[in-house]
């Protein structure tokens, strides 16, 4: 084991009855990085989580996690870590402040409230009863609780689903924050985009099993379809290009796709365009995001039961 590894997983699987909720993982979460776990609903993101929180037994496999064995040791472990739940709720009737005064009598630490409430922005409202919370106030209260104990590691299941563009981006920033006070961070998301944005290591589950992993940008380049131009083009210049068999051209979605991997096609496919004086409406570059990649990568494993590139 590296000692790097905050997280080790090897041969991971849990059932739930006769469901194989999780297949047989293997990954390793390291020091001071953000870990991204995605997947669609139900492909075992929450059950792997609260495994390692030590809320939930393994029906096999060999964990570690800040050298501890979850199930056995966790509540040495619950005094090291930071957890959000997926869909987290606190009592209707206690404040921010009460909330974070009672979290932190429980891990028996001293914590200033008001600083903590700050930090996630929700000073106004640390005495407001969690009923009267807007939606990402509440989530923003499940971030703060998270930190209470000061945590190495954190676990945050979903933490900006149902937030607001504006609230999500102060999540990230927090999270940002919290990364280079040197916290290492295992988030699960739904939104494509905060991983590309926070994630140093992606990894995709889809039932049970992780079909890729790597940095956003190492899984883009490996399943994506690289750099392309992207033109609408009338019939007469579609033909004109498609005599030039080596700009690779395709055509989708009624536009003309070139790959751009060399300076020179492009060029040359410009080039083609203006000497025609022909017509062309738009024109465009394109390259996969992360979302193109998970929709591609999930959607054909479904539909064929393999992983492409992999
Ligand atoms: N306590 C449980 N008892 C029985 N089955 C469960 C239990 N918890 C989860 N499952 C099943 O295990 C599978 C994985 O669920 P899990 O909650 O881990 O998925 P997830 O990836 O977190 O999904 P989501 O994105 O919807 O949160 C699902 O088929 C779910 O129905
Ligand atoms: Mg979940």
């Amino acid at each position: 084991m590296s000692a790097d590894a905050v997280i080790t997983v090897e041969g991971l699987a849990k059932d739930y009855g006769h469901l194989r909720a999780v297949d047989g993982i293997d990954f390793r979460v390291l020091r001071g990085k953000v870990f991204s776990f995605l997947g669609p609903n139900g492909a075992g993101k929450t059950t792997t989580v609260e495994i390692l929180e030590g809320l939930r037994r393994a029906t096999s496999g060999h964990l570690s996690v800040l050298g501890l064995d979850p199930w056995k040791h966790a509540s040495e472990l619950h005094r090291k870590v930071g957890v959000m739940p997926q869909g987290f709720r606190f009592f209707d009737k206690v404040t921010p402040r009460e909330a974070v005064r009672y979290y932190a009598r429980l891990f028996g630490v001293r914590t200033d409230p008001d600083a903590l409430l700050r930090r996630v922005l929700l000073s106004d409202k640390a005495d407001d009863t969690y009923d009267k919370l807007s939606g990402g106030q509440k989530q923003k209260l499940g971030v703060a609780l998270a930190m209470v104990n000061d945590p190495e590691l954190l676990f945050l299941d979903e933490p900006t689903t149902g937030l607001d563009p504006q609230a999500r981006r102060a999540v990230w920033e927090l999270l940002r924050e919290l990364k280079n006070e040197g916290r290492t961070i295992f988030l699960t998301t739904h939104y494509l985009e905060e991983a590309e944005q926070l994630a140093d290591w992606v990894a995709i589950l889809n039932h049970g099993r992780i079909v890729t992993e790597g940095t956003p940008t190492e899984l883009i380049e490996k399943h994506g379809e690289g750099p392309r131009l992207v033109l609408q083009a009338s019939p007469e210049l579609v033909s004109l290009l498609s005599q030039q068999a080596r700009l690779g051209l395709t055509i989708r979605d009624g536009t003309i796709q070139i790959p751009i991997h060399q300076k020179a096609v492009l060029l040359d496919a410009l080039n083609t365009v203006a000497r025609s004086g022909l017509p062309w409406p738009e024109i465009n570059t394109e390259r996969d995001t992360l979302e193109n990649v998970f929709i591609s990568m999930v959607g054909e494993i479904d539909e064929s039961g393999e992983v492409r590139g992999a």
